[in-house]
């Protein structure tokens, strides 16, 4: 089999194998349409608590709806009470989600303490009972939608347990488990092992998408390979860089690829910004989008001193002539 497969998680036939990996902050709609234009095949919401959702119903609305060009989409809920979850899950009904996500893998305290992300890893009991609650919820109001989960490796080192944990859920009904191979205590640091993501595959009848260290395409060709994974989740490599999804996709089918050039990517950091414009108002979209021309003008030629400038711009006219005065004589219209 191809590299570059479909991948089928429950009810829905996903076209390929490249997915976008929820990441607070930096997967909203304007991020994801510009994903899948580069050719991510799956794309998912960051975390959405199913408490607000409850408490505040529409409030989270520009988090959950669909971006412009995603056909498939997953929202992914957190939580740690049963009938909660149920009832969030049902209010995604008019979103129309493809898949709904639950996240057993955010490890920030804030969430934690409530019991809910990684915290679920050590009532792995709760953990099934949530997902159990979310898939009949689906199956009651949203169109039996699958139900995907996102594990770490465990809390952990001394309580490695993804294995128990994806058993329970796919016993509960979960169609794919996404494996985040790091603990809990790692957080975002240190090397994931990819050595959990193979082993999983082999214990579980189930899709499972692999992530962590995926920063090039090489890399998700080494993990698709060595893991034996249906899918690889990206994360923190597709930030200010969707075009890891043609790179990618290139070097699986081809066997090699051309990274897009410096007026490419501005040019992509400019559109990212406009459709957050459309979105979230000139002004905020502006602010929000320092952190991504961060990542956008990386390795471009006199980067540094363009990120700098670009910290105080403040409207899209300015980033513009920016970004045309660093790469002239390219036309940003
Ligand atoms: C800033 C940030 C926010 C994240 N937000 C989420 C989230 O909302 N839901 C989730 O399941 N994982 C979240 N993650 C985890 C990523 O989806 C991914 O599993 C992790 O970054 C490992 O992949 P990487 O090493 O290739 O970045 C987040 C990661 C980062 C760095």
């Amino acid at each position: 089999m191809s590299p570059y497969h479909p991948v089928v998680i429950g009810s829905l036939q996903v076209p390929g194998n490249l997915f976008l990996a929820p990441v607070a902050g930096y997967t909203d709609r304007a991020f994801r349409s510009l994903c899948v234009e580069q050719g991510a095949d799956f794309t998912c919401t960051e975390l959405i608590s199913a408490e607000a959702l409850v408490r505040n119903g529409v409030k989270a609305d520009p988090l959950i709806r669909r971006a412009a060009l995603e056909e498939r989409y997953a929202i992914q809920l957190f939580g740690a009470d049963p009938e909660v979850m149920y009832q969030a899950t049902a209010l995604l009904a008019p979103y129309h989600p493809d898949v709904v996500d639950i996240n057993c893998g955010c490890p920030v305290p804030k969430v934690v303490k409530t019991g809910a992300g990684s915290a679920l890893m050590r009532q792995p009991s709760l953990l099934g009972r949530i997902v159990e609650a979310v898939v009949r919820s689906s199956r009651d109001h949203v169109q039996s939608a699958p139900v995907t989960v996102k594990i770490r490796s465990g809390w952990d080192s001394t309580s490695i347990n993804y294995a128990l944990c994806a058993r329970i859920a796919v016993e509960a009904g979960a169609a794919l488990v996404s494996l985040h191979a790091r603990t809990r205590a790692q957080g975002y640091a240190g090397k994931s092992d990819w050595l959990h993501i193979r082993d999983l595959v082999s214990r579980l009848a189930v899709p499972v998408a692999g992530s962590g260290d995926l920063f090039s395409p090489e890399d998700a060709e080494a993990m698709l390979r060595e893991t034996g994974c249906a899918g690889v989740l990206f994360a923190r490599g597709a930030m200010g860089n969707p075009f890891i999804f043609c790179t990618t996709r290139s070097l699986l089918l081809t066997g090699s690829y051309t990274p897009p050039k410096a007026a490419e990517r501005l040019h992509t950091g400019l559109r990212h910004l406009q459709l957050l414009a459309q979105d979230r108002g000139e002004k905020t979209a502006c602010l929000e989008m320092r952190k991504h021309f961060c990542a956008y003008t990386k390795g471009i030629p006199e980067g540094a001193l363009l990120r700098n400038k670009l910290v105080h711009a403040e409207t899209i006219e300015e980033y513009r002539a920016l970004c045309r005065g660093a790469e002239d004589p390219v036309s940003y219209v």
